[in-house]
């Protein structure tokens, strides 16, 4: 496996490797501080972001190589150069190259077309890395033994659902996302990724519309923000008056699990997709989840640099989404 493209690329072998990996990292954040001497790993974003670009620096810092920021616009692919043409120019220079723009297609392309790992930092529809961080943060909750336990994301149906419902899949275990019914579910590609994958791994994957049934038993109820970056302003007010019942509040919260955990990927709107007693309460575990944002990057990124991972195409599992 060359790229980490979509959550889906992941077998369940490779999340492991890379979740243990990651814990490593959590303890040993310099055990392989020259994985990346003198080489230089390229992290281009045509949105904005905090956490997966302060983790993804420090990361490759960490490896001993020297990131390179590269904002949207100070790339000559705003002027027209191809895709393909900027995907063979920086593989001259990086290692690696991490990602963070709006069409999955783009992303495609330039893995397509580069000779070095491309790793999906965020498109609009999935968030692979995002993934690692919360399962990181999971199993060190709850171990990694979650049978008979319950992972509910509840909101609006988009990249992050998407990738939540993936990774669930892969890891054999018992995902839902409770979202609005119609324009604010879920890509019906993406539920039938899930599910294929689910059908070899024995995962439960669940679409829900009613965030009560789907938050009862759950251990970790997970959410997003309502407006994502790129989703239109002018459907704000119809989009939010979708969504007023899936915020994930104490009502809700009690509804799941007694241990059950808050989570979110960040950035957050109080008062909107969560309240603000609840993600500042002490079930929730943003701020260690942030944390692993770095822990798991630095490990995608060593393992896809030595050539590591099998991919699930390899495994057999892959989905098509
Ligand atoms: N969770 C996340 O991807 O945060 P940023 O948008 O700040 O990178
Ligand atoms: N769904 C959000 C996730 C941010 C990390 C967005 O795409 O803006």
């Amino acid at each position: 496996m060359k790229d980490l493209l979509r959550t889906a690329d992941l077998s369940r072998g490779d999340v492991e490797l890379l979740l243990n990996t990651a814990a490593h990292f959590a303890k040993n954040p310099l055990s392989s501080k020259d994985a990346l001497a003198n080489r230089t790993v390229g992290i281009y974003m045509t949105k904005p972001s905090t956490r997966t670009r302060l983790a993804s620096e420090t990361a490759v810092a960490h490896l001993g190589g020297t990131p390179i920021f590269l904002r949207g616009d100070d790339l000559q692919i705003g002027r027209g150069e191809t895709i393909a043409d900027t995907a063979r120019v920086i593989s001259q220079f990086c290692s690696a190259l991490l990602i963070r723009t709006f069409a999955q297609s783009d992303v495609d392309e330039l893995g397509a077309h580069a000779s070095i790992p491309v790793i999906n930092g965020l498109t609009d529809v999935d968030h692979p890395t995002q993934l690692l961080a919360d399962w990181a943060t999971i199993r060190e909750v709850f171990g990694s033994d979650v049978t008979g336990r319950k992972f509910t994301y509840i909101g609006d149906g988009n990249n992050m659902a998407h990738a939540w419902l993936t990774m669930g899949a892969i890891l054999g275990v018992h995902v839902v996302a409770s979202t609005p019914l119609g324009k604010w579910a879920p890509a019906q590609e993406a539920i039938a990724t899930a599910r294929k994958i689910a059908e070899k791994t024995g995962a439960i994957v669940e679409v829900d519309h009613d965030p009560e049934s789907a938050a009862k038993g759950s251990s970790v109820l997970y959410t997003d923000v309502w407006m994502s970056m790129g989703d239109p302003e002018s459907e704000r007010t119809e989009k939010l008056k979708a969504l007023t019942p899936y915020q994930v509040n104490k009502h809700l919260m009690g509804l799941a699990e007694n241990d059950a955990i808050f989570m979110h990927c960040l950035p957050a709107h109080r008062g909107e997709e969560v309240s603000a007693d609840v993600i500042d309460g002490d079930r929730s575990y943003i701020w260690r989840e942030a944390f692993h944002r770095r822990t798991t990057i630095q490990s995608i990124l060593y393992h896809l640099v030595r050539g590591d991972l099998e991919g699930a195409a390899m495994s057999g599992d892959k989905g098509h989404f």
